[in-house]
């Protein structure tokens, strides 16, 4: 039994620490919000009240001087909590028997990371920098029924594995709260000027480092990351609509050529070639042709693709294949300065329609959707950036995206195929005929 009484000061939005009963307790703001004081204060009162083994976890951790163990000390200290006692490696509850350790994810392997399985709770802190490859070891350790999880974090930028995984679509297990500075009343005075200083110079920056705002802002982003991970969590496994292929080809060495295969709302999948010359990618293409009977199969020209559209061409398959170029002036002149921003708008309407969309979940495709930044000419088209700007920020081609975008090159319907509407029967071309222009895909 714990005589000793304490009266903690923990800011009141960090009481669902204490009080909430979900697994998973993720918060994520800017600096000086109180976050890892408040964690280290409520962890050393739940660790008087009962025994439980606490992990506090980081991706790195060379030494222990890297972790929260020094801000346990200092807590502890300045609580004068007499029942804890200090060791080399572990903070430990001469009372409870609770215990503290501490462990960088990046060189635990499956194996080592076991010594974990009995963890009550575990505390990783900047979060921001912990892969989806330690989180994928780690969540399935931390298995004792009634064990939670707590994430102090910076979102660096739009996609953080962690923000992805548990906080961009929590579920009902997870409890996921925004501090900031302006929330911690026990904020140094410092740290308020600092911060008051970079929102008059820098307003990104202020952004960024003190509202804890993702480095790139969504507001220059062409598609938001929110609409494609909707779009990962729909649920349509089949559709009717006509297949059209959307092929994107490597110009460079060092990009793939992607095929991407889509039916109305159902994006179904993606083929990846990886170094191939024209001849072998026209057969390939061929082959998805003629097993798959696609109404169309885009192809992007620019580079190489020329070659690969001639030899289909010449194969007898022009009722089929479109060449399509970039560059190339857009449909709809007035809104687009090119093919490309028309291409990749469209993709965009399809992503945030009513109806539900479906993509297949892929890390590569959310980043590549993500990756490009929209701009207006001086006649209020859109433009976007250039890829290889989008190149340098990605470290590849984004050729998923492009792949998928393709597939919203022309409206494609089921020419010819007559359908039942109403009491009559209607072709679907004639249906749609008068609605070229303004078409919803
Ligand atoms: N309970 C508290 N009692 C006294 N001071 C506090 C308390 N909580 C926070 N502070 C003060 O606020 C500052 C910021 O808190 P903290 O370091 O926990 O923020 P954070 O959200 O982890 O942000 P970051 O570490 O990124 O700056 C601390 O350095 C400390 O001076
Ligand atoms: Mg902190």
């Amino acid at each position: 039994m714990n005589n000793q009484t304490i009266t903690a000061q923990i800011p009141r939005c960090f009481a669902p620490l204490l009080t909430s009963e979900k697994r998973i307790k993720f918060y994520y703001g800017g600096r000086g919000g109180g976050k890892s004081y408040a964690f280290a204060d409520s962890l050393l009162l739940k660790g008087r009240m009962e025994k439980l083994l606490i992990a506090c976890l980081r991706e790195v951790q060379d030494s222990i001087k890297d972790s929260v163990y020094r801000l346990l000390c200092d807590r502890i200290a300045f609580y004068q909590m007499k029942d804890y006692k200090i060791l080399e490696t572990r903070i430990e509850n001469k009372i409870t028997g609770t215990k503290f350790i501490f462990k960088g994810l990046r060189d635990q392997d499956v194996q080592k990371i076991k010594s974990l399985e009995g963890v009550d709770i575990a505390w990783i802190e900047e979060g921001q920098t912990i892969t989806k490859k330690s989180w994928d070891i780690l969540s399935p350790t931390i298995r004792k029924d009634g064990s939670e999880i707590w994430i102090s974090m910076n979102r660096n930028e739009e996609n953080d594995d962690l923000w992805s995984i548990l906080a961009a679509n929590p579920d009902d297990r997870t409890l996921v709260v925004k501090v900031n500075y302006n929330d911690n009343p026990f904020c140094p005075k410092e740290l308020k000027l600092q911060a008051q200083k970079c929102m008059n110079e820098s307003p990104d920056d202020y952004a960024h480092i003190w509202l804890g705002q993702p480095i790139s802002q969504s507001a220059s982003k062409l598609i938001s990351s929110a609409d494609v991970r909707k779009a990962f969590d729909a649920k349509i496994s089949y559709s009717d609509s006509p297949l059209v292929v959307g092929l994107d080809i490597a110009r460079f060495g060092d990009d793939n050529t992607v095929f991407c295969f889509r039916r109305g709302r159902y994006c179904q999948r993606f083929e990846v070639l990886k170094k191939q010359d024209i001849v072998s990618i026209a057969n390939y293409c061929q082959g998805i042709i003629q097993a798959h009977n696609p109404v169309r199969v885009f192809l992007d020209v620019g580079g190489i693709g020329a070659g690969v559209y001639d030899i289909l061409y010449s194969r007898g398959f022009r009722h089929i294949i479109r060449a399509i170029n970039f560059g190339a002036k857009a449909i709809l002149e007035d809104r687009y300065v090119n093919r490309r921003a028309e291409m990749w708008d469209n993709a965009r309407h399809w992503l945030t329609q009513d109806l539900p969309v479906q993509i297949p979940r892929d890390d590569d495709l959310l980043n590549d959707l993500c990756s490009v930044n929209k701009k207006y000419d001086s006649l209020g088209r859109l433009l976007l950036e250039s890829k290889d700007e989008i190149k340098k920020r990605l470290g590849r081609s984004p050729d998923k995206a492009d792949a998928f975008v393709l597939t919203f090159a022309e409206p494609v319907y089921d020419v010819g195929k007559t359908t039942t509407y109403g009491n009559g029967q209607v072709v679907l071309e004639d249906m749609f005929a008068n609605q070229f222009q303004e078409s919803k895909w």
